[in-house]
């Protein structure tokens, strides 16, 4: 079998499914990422992957001519349109996207994030059967302020850049003491 890995990151999936795969491709559009993939690849001679720097966004996926698509915190909308494309009958879809509560606390929803019905629209329209659609969601609850700037400190950075961290603090200070995570577990077919 054939795996595309969409959004590969520095290949956290990529080497699992290379593991279990004749041949796996890992797509990321961060040359940082595919560099450290490729170097991580090396020094673990793992032969059967390949690390491609581009938009998963705009390639097309069909010269991978994968028998699985998988995308770990990397949905979109346009991600799953080509991944239909490419993918034959009978042939899989795996992703974890964010769910729309995924740190609801800071006031701000992905643009990657979904809520169950939306990702059912978004697979039925491509020819996608979803065969598994579950949320998996941790809240994190705290007994004050400081631990809920704890629990996020290495998010800090992150949310400064994006705007969410002066929100968390401002849920925080009006007496929010929660943290979420939750994302959306997928397995869909091509009909
Ligand atoms: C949250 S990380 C997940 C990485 C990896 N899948 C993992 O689980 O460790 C999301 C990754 O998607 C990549 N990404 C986001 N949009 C992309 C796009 N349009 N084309 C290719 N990669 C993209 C980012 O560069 C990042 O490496």
């Amino acid at each position: 079998m054939r795996g595309l890995d969409v959004g590969c990151g520095t290949g956290r999936l990529t080497f699992w499914l290379a593991a279990r795969a004749r041949q796996v491709v890992g797509l990321d559009r961060e040359p940082a990422a595919i560099k450290e993939a490729r170097r991580l690849a090396e020094q673990a001679q793992v032969g059967n992957v390949d690390f491609i720097e581009a938009d998963a966004e705009r390639e097309e996926y069909h010269r991978f001519a994968p028998d699985i698509v998988t995308a770990h915190l990397c949905a979109s909308d346009a991600i799953i349109e080509r991944a239909a494309r490419a993918l034959r009958s009978g042939r899989c879809l795996g992703m974890v996207a964010f769910h729309v509560d995924q740190w609801k606390e800071t006031g701000k929803v992905s643009r990657f994030a979904y809520d169950e019905a939306r990702m059912e629209r978004s697979l039925k329209a491509q020819g996608l059967v979803p065969e598994a659609l579950e949320v998996e969601r941790e809240v994190k609850r705290f007994a004050s302020v400081e631990e809920g700037l704890a629990a996020a400190v290495g998010l800090e950075d992150a949310w400064r850049a994006d705007g969410r961290w002066f929100r968390y603090i401002a849920f925080l200070e009006g007496g929010g003491r929660t943290l979420t995570r939750a994302h959306l577990i997928v397995r869909a077919r091509k009909s």
